[in-house]
């Protein structure tokens, strides 16, 4: 039997190292095609119609290179499973891939800063041809730039034209990357809190899955709705609809995995809105640019209304994963009361920037968003216990958390999902644990967001005289 399992390891093993070995060949021949197409494409730079193709080819051949990279790690993963390298190699992972969504996701919402400013900042009056709506000049990283904007299209649309879609798409994919890495990998650990509902894997991911596409289905046709004509009702409509998908998300994943959820489906919101709507639009008005007729206005107003939405998910959004970080926000009891807010008060803070931009002066949006989210950080403050403490001792500490950390925080875990220590915390010596008692008063006592999901079952009494022994001076003698 045991002899028997050994071998279907190893065919598997080596199964998978005969496919990283294939794989990688593929990806050095789709990297040498990419460098044959620009040469090709180079040699008949004048010719449109060999460009275009060359385009459309290149496109597919970098999707195959990222499809064919998935696959390598994937092979890689199979290799390293069950081994100590495994921890680490999901740890690489996540941390490569949330550099590339932190760095698509500044190049998406600075592009879309960046083009706000210049609306509003936009010489419309001196000196301004015809067909222009407003130049503007700028220095910059020590050049001078000059910049026009047209009022409808230029006479010819011109050859090289940027355009800035990818940056919002990568950002989607990393993102979403991410929530398979983080998420989806250790669904028991990160997004299944069974004290808060017991889920099984396939229904967890498809539930988080599942509500993405309901999210964009329920906001796609508010936006195709009359409602759209009274901003006030249309932003107070999708408020209420936020705020009810925080209570979903809540009430069925970790407190974690509530918030990233939330911060991912507007996310995915914004990203939908680009890729179903705004680019669309914009090549139906390039094309009929190209064929002299008209553009569509309303494919521009739905463009339009779509971006200043977009505008307005960018800091909840921001906020929301930022605060994902942070347990005092998402371990509170009201955590999707939390969720509401945050988001409610940080899109005040932008209608308020926003209306200053058009120099219109508000007076209590600005007030009223802040003294939202201070109430937020109010409403979460610590609840100091009322408890009178006894003398506690070491011995009795340690006992807790041999019995109820140790499975994760150990330089050997025994937990079946940690092969590593967490965040390099360990709890092996009297030190090691006296040097993170700050820590530890805050996710235990305060946040009661450790031991994970409470997955040794820590009970109340234990977390009041872990408190009790780091207000008495944590004292690694036993009195
Ligand atoms: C099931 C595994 C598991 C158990 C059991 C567990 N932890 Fe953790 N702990 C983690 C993980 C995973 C992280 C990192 C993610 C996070 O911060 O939420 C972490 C992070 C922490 C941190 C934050 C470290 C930092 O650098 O921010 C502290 C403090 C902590 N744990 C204390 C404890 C204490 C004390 C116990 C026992 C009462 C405990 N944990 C039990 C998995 C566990």
């Amino acid at each position: 039997m045991f002899i028997h399992l050994v071998r279907v390891i190893r065919v598997q093993k080596i199964m998978a190292i005969f496919l990283l070995i294939l794989f990688t060949a593929i990806l050095v021949m789709l990297i040498i095609m990419t460098y044959r197409i620009h040469s090709i494409a180079g040699k008949h730079i004048d010719d449109e119609a060999i460009h275009e193709k060359a385009g459309w080819i290149q496109g597919w051949v970098y999707g195959a290179i990222i499809c064919t990279i998935i696959a390598i790690i994937a092979s890689i993963y199979f290799i390293v499973r069950g081994t100590p390298y495994e921890g680490h190699l999901m740890e690489w992972l996540n941390i490569v891939v949330r550099v590339m969504h932190i760095t698509f996701g500044i190049a998406w919402i600075g592009a879309s800063f960046y083009f706000v400013f210049l609306e509003n900042a936009l010489n419309r009056t001196e000196n301004i041809r015809d067909e222009l709506a407003g130049n503007l000049w700028a220095v910059h990283g020590g050049g001078f730039y000059y910049l026009e904007k047209y009022k409808v299209a230029p006479k010819t649309i011109p050859r090289h034209l940027h355009w800035f879609k990818y940056e919002a798409y990568f950002t989607w994919v990393s993102g979403m990357g991410l929530l398979f890495i983080i998420y989806y990998f250790n669904t028991s650990a990160m997004l299944i809190d069974t004290n808060v509902l017991k889920l099984s894997t396939a229904a967890a991911i498809s539930i988080s899955l599942g509500s993405f596409i309901v999210a964009w289905i329920i906001y796609d046709l508010m936006c195709k709705s009359p409602l759209r004509k009274i901003p006030w009702l249309f932003a107070l409509t999708g408020i209420i609809i936020l705020t009810g998908f925080a209570y979903f998300y809540s009430h069925v994943f970790s407190g974690r995995a509530a918030f990233i959820h939330f911060g991912a489906m507007i996310g995915s919101l914004m990203v939908a809105n680009v890729f179903f709507v705004i680019i669309p639009s914009q090549k139906a008005m390039v094309n009929a640019a190209k064929k002299g007729m008209a553009p569509d206005p309303q494919k521009g107003k739905n463009a339009l209304f779509r971006s200043i939405s977009n505008n307005y998910f960018t800091l909840p959004v921001l906020f929301v994963m930022v605060s994902n970080h942070f347990p005092s926000t998402f371990g509170n009891k009201y955590q999707w009361i939390v969720l509401a807010a945050i988001s409610l008060g940080s899109a005040g803070i932008k209608h308020w920037l926003n209306l200053r931009e058009q120099g219109r002066l508000s007076v209590w949006i600005m007030p009223v968003s802040v003294l939202l989210l201070l109430a937020v950080a109010y409403v979460t403050a610590p609840q100091p216990s009322t408890t009178k403490c006894r003398p506690v001792s070491y011995a009795e500490v340690n006992a807790i958390v041999q019995q109820r950390c140790i499975q994760c925080h150990s330089s050997r875990p025994t937990d079946n999902v940690y092969t590593a220590p967490p965040n390099g915390v360990k709890y092996d010596t009297p030190r090691e644990i006296i040097a993170k008692k700050d820590l530890i008063m805050q996710r235990v006592v305060i946040t009661k967001t450790m031991p994970q999901n409470n997955k040794t079952n820590m009970t109340l009494e234990e977390r009041d005289l872990i408190r009790c022994w780091i207000e008495q001076g944590a004292n690694p003698q036993t009195p």
